[in-house]
């Protein structure tokens, strides 16, 4: 198989590991958020976006679903552009956590320090790095950044961010603790509500595709062609940061399996970012133990493979 194998060659690569995974009944669907504990469990979906703006497509590719814990890669990359890398890594970190996402002993550990802006302690210290006069400008920087990153019109589902603000009492807890170790630069509440919206937007895999395949462009959107990141400043970072962190617990399996940036969230979604060629995302709603789609993560997998896209 050729490096930039042609649409035809990419779609019999995405057939194929749809076709291999979509029988694959394992995991269970989120279901501490009662909305994605609804959504069909055999939905199964992937798509490709190349840096020449083509995108392939498999399977249930127009379903939308809740971008979630994803949503943390565009708030980092905005983050990047307002303070710089060098204020990130030190107010936030770069480092696996070695814990589950949601976790409260990981910032126990290091004296309130989140250690990474992708999972939930350091995501919601992230989005106070956002710069903002006031909550709803905060808010529309943020969904206007996940706009930019996929090039889609991306909106905030209500039904989704009810059920998230209705039941969020954890993030709640990990925002006042951030405050009380001054790693949180907004309101405690504010930073939350932003956080949770930010992970209530609608997504279907041909946007994440796009959104991959903008930071695997240094930061090009392939179908705008707006350089909506700084190539050199911020899209190695957030790459950087997906490595450590973006599929939680199972990043370095992951690292040492599929050898690609990636990132999961737990309404079903997983993108992977191959530098210089494409982004590839997945979507399946049954999540492994760590918070990650079990059939989503084997279909990115297939193809990484089929390509021969590990970076390692
Ligand atoms: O913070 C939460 O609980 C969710 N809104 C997002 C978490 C998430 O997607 C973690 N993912 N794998």
């Amino acid at each position: 198989m050729p490096s930039k194998p042609d649409k035809a060659q990419l779609q019999e690569v995405i057939d194929c590991a749809r076709a291999t995974y979509i029988n694959l009944d394992e995991g269970e669907n989120a279901s501490y958020i009662p909305f994605l504990a609804r959504v069909p469990r055999y939905l199964c979906g992937l798509s490709i976006a190349t840096l020449d703006g083509d995108i392939i497509s498999a399977g249930d590719t127009d379903y939308r679903f809740a971008i979630e814990s994803i949503s943390k890669v565009a708030t980092l990359a905005l983050a990047l552009e307002d303070v710089g890398p060098d204020a990130v890594q030190k107010k936030v970190g770069a480092d696996p956590t070695g814990l589950p996402f949601n976790s409260v002993m990981a910032l126990e550990l290091h004296n309130g320090k989140p250690l990474s802006p992708l999972v939930n302690a350091g995501a919601i210290s992230t989005v106070s790095l956002v710069e903002a006069a006031d909550r709803e400008e905060r808010w529309a920087r943020i969904l206007l950044m996940q706009r930019k990153l996929t090039g889609g019109d991306i909106v905030l589902s209500s039904e989704v961010n009810g059920s998230e603000q209705t039941t969020n009492f954890h993030n709640r807890a990990i925002s006042w603790l951030l405050y009380s170790a001054e790693a949180l630069y907004c309101d405690p509440m504010e930073a939350c509500d932003i956080y949770t919206r930010q992970c209530s937007t609608l997504v279907d895999t041909r946007d994440l595709a796009v959104m991959a395949a903008t930071l695997a462009g240094g930061g090009v959107n392939p179908l705008t062609g707006e350089q909506v990141l700084s190539a050199d400043r911020t899209s190695p970072k957030v790459l950087a940061e997906m490595m450590m962190e973006g599929l939680y617990t199972s990043s370095g399996d992951w690292a040492y399996s599929v050898g690609l940036p990636g990132k999961s969230g737990v309404g079903g979604g997983v993108l992977a970012v191959v530098p210089g060629i494409m982004g590839i995302a997945a979507f399946s709603p049954p999540l492994d133990d760590a918070g990650n789609s079990v059939r989503g993560q084997k279909m990115i997998g297939k193809v990484a493979s089929a390509l021969d896209y590990n970076l390692f």
